[in-house]
């Protein structure tokens, strides 16, 4: 079941226990890889026979991953890692609907959404380690499996830093989205209604769209403090009026972190690379640099 059909077909049907049975669970993850059946009794609070039910219901609807030797123990999805921060972003006010995918990525799976008060949202699912968790299905299931631990863990490190980059530009009034909430690997952020660069069909002025992305790397780094980390076509927004949003931050760098200087080169490096295999422009990296840096005033493209 692809992740609409699960909200429209499950989401709705969860009740409170459901979701406090899940909590239990990925409490318990913290230290194990599959949280032991007394544990889930404890964290939850609720009567045994409740417990029971709940977790046959989960299982029902395809929440649980479970082992029945060493011990009982019951451990969270994707499916249901991503209802329980959905459930917390719902209660919180912060979203009302999930939508339509737009963009399922190799980290990330995206979505738009709507807030209380109508307004579309990005809902952008972090998922560091994918490939590595649907590897560990194959592994015996009883086998203490770090990884998936770590898959949670990853992905809601990812959010949090995506979030905290988001926080930080938008002070710096950065062409980023601005940030609306983050829960566990889950934040959402606003809507900008552009293409990827890499499929933008035809730019009036290349030019001018080069320059003024060139202009937003430097005030993001001179203003911001902030160096992308992963800058390239595919996570620049542009609209058809030239308008743009720099997006997909949780790799990036701080100026000043040891190594920053070559992410700053690399990043130039791609974009300039883009532009002159696509548009034949000629900028040179090194001119680049010392405008982003600082080190030069002008910039001539
Ligand atoms: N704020 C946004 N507004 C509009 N589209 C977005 C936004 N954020 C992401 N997208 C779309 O979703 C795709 C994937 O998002 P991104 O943040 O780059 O994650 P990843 O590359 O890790 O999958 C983007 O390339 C873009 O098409
Ligand atoms: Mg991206």
């Amino acid at each position: 079941m692809s992740m609409e059909e699960m909200v429209l077909n499950v989401f709705r049907k969860m009740e409170p226990e459901d979701f406090r049975v899940l909590t239990a669970i990925e409490l318990g993850m913290v230290s194990h890889e599959y949280t032991p059946f007394e544990d889930v009794l404890r964290y939850s609070s609720l009567p045994e026979e409740e417990v029971r039910y709940r977790i046959s219901r989960l299982n029902g609807f395809k929440l649980l991953r479970s082992i029945s030797r060493p011990f009982e123990g019951y451990a969270l999805n994707y499916y249901s890692y991503d209802f329980l921060a959905l459930n917390a972003l719902v209660k919180a006010g912060k979203l009302e609907a999930l939508g339509k995918p737009v963009g399922i990525g190799k980290e990330a799976d995206v979505f738009d959404g709507l807030t209380p008060d109508g307004k579309k949202v990005i809902v952008k699912f972090h998922r560091v380690g994918r490939v590595s968790f649907r590897q560990t299905r194959r592994i015996r299931r009883y086998v203490a499996d770090r990884r998936h631990i770590s898959w949670l863990y990853q992905s809601r490190i990812a959010a949090e830093r995506e979030y905290e980059a988001l926080k930080t530009l938008v002070k710096a009034r950065a062409k980023t989205p601005r940030p609306i909430a983050q829960n566990r690997h889950v934040v959402v952020m606003s809507y900008f209604s552009g293409v990827e660069l890499i499929d933008v069909a035809y730019i009036d002025e290349p030019k001018l769209l080069l320059k003024d992305i060139i202009d937003e790397v430097r005030r993001i780094y001179l203003e911001a403090g902030l160096i992308h980390g992963d800058l390239s076509e595919y996570n620049i927004v542009v609209k058809e009026d030239g308008d743009f949003l720099i997006i997909d931050w949780p790799q990036f760098v701080k100026r000043g972190e040891p190594g920053f200087e070559s992410y700053l080169r690399r990043d130039l490096r791609n974009l300039l690379k883009f532009f002159r295999k696509k548009f034949g422009l000629k900028i040179s990296l090194d001119d680049a640099i010392s405008y982003v840096t600082g080190a030069s005033e002008h910039l001539d493209v």
